[in-house]
């Protein structure tokens, strides 16, 4: 994973790349922009993404709201999202295929929960996974009051894949969670990943 930090604050408009493998495409994550919301508005018209996220982007104009909500968390240090961009060797252009992100209560806080998902035509080769590393390595090492120990990710047991992506990414099981309704009527897997995870 390579990473660019122009000036200005330690994540402003951080870019992390992750190279290409022979069966998969190599990626490029960055913040979030207004230029994304046709693409992000396509992916989360997928049945699944309505399914298993918590809050799906309907509107043009949510999505909008979720763009400048995110903008004003990396600006405090409570969250860092990213778009991930598919790119081709010989395109110029690369594609949304996917979005990574990671709320932290406050700068004293030891734990991040991270989210993501992957639209639809780009599953199945890895890019969450490989998306998501690169997040968690680039968390780990932010210059923070506290250093991050911890990330967690919460998933209902129904969505496989999704635990999936928590086993290829290093997070391990620790706890099944009650169902909680409304919110989350299934039982969740927690999943944690230590800092220590990286050495
Ligand atoms: C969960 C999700 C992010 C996985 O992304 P991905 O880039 O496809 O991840 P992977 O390629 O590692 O595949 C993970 C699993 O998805 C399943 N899968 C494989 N091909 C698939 C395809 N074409 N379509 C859907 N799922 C597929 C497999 O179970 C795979 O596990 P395996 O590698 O052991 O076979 C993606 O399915 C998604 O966005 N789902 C909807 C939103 C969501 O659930 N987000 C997580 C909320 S907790």
């Amino acid at each position: 994973m390579a990473v660019r930090h122009p000036p200005g604050p330690p994540d402003a408009g951080v870019t992390l790349t992750v190279r290409p493998t022979a069966a998969a495409p190599g990626l490029l994550l960055r913040s979030w922009t207004e230029q994304d919301i046709p693409a992000m508005l396509a992916a989360h018209r997928d049945p699944e993404m309505r399914r298993w996220l918590r809050h799906p982007i309907t509107t043009a104009e949510e999505g909008r709201q979720v763009i400048q909500a995110r903008r004003a968390d990396r600006q405090a240090g409570t969250g860092f999202s990213f778009a991930v961009l598919q790119t081709d060797p010989g395109r110029v252009a690369a594609d949304l295929v996917g979005g990574v992100s990671i709320r932290i209560a406050g700068d004293e806080a030891a734990a991040g929960e991270v989210g993501y998902w992957v639209a639809a035509p780009a599953r199945g080769r890895g890019i969450a996974p490989r998306a998501l590393d690169a997040v968690c390595v680039w968390a780990f090492r932010l210059p923070r009051t506290r250093p991050l120990e911890r990330l967690e990710l919460i998933h209902a047991v129904g969505n496989q894949a999704s635990c999936r992506v928590a086993d290829k990414t290093g997070f391990a099981l620790s706890t099944v969670l009650p169902p909680l309704p409304p919110q989350f009527p299934a039982e969740g897997h927690l999943h944690v990943r230590l800092a220590s995870h990286q050495e």
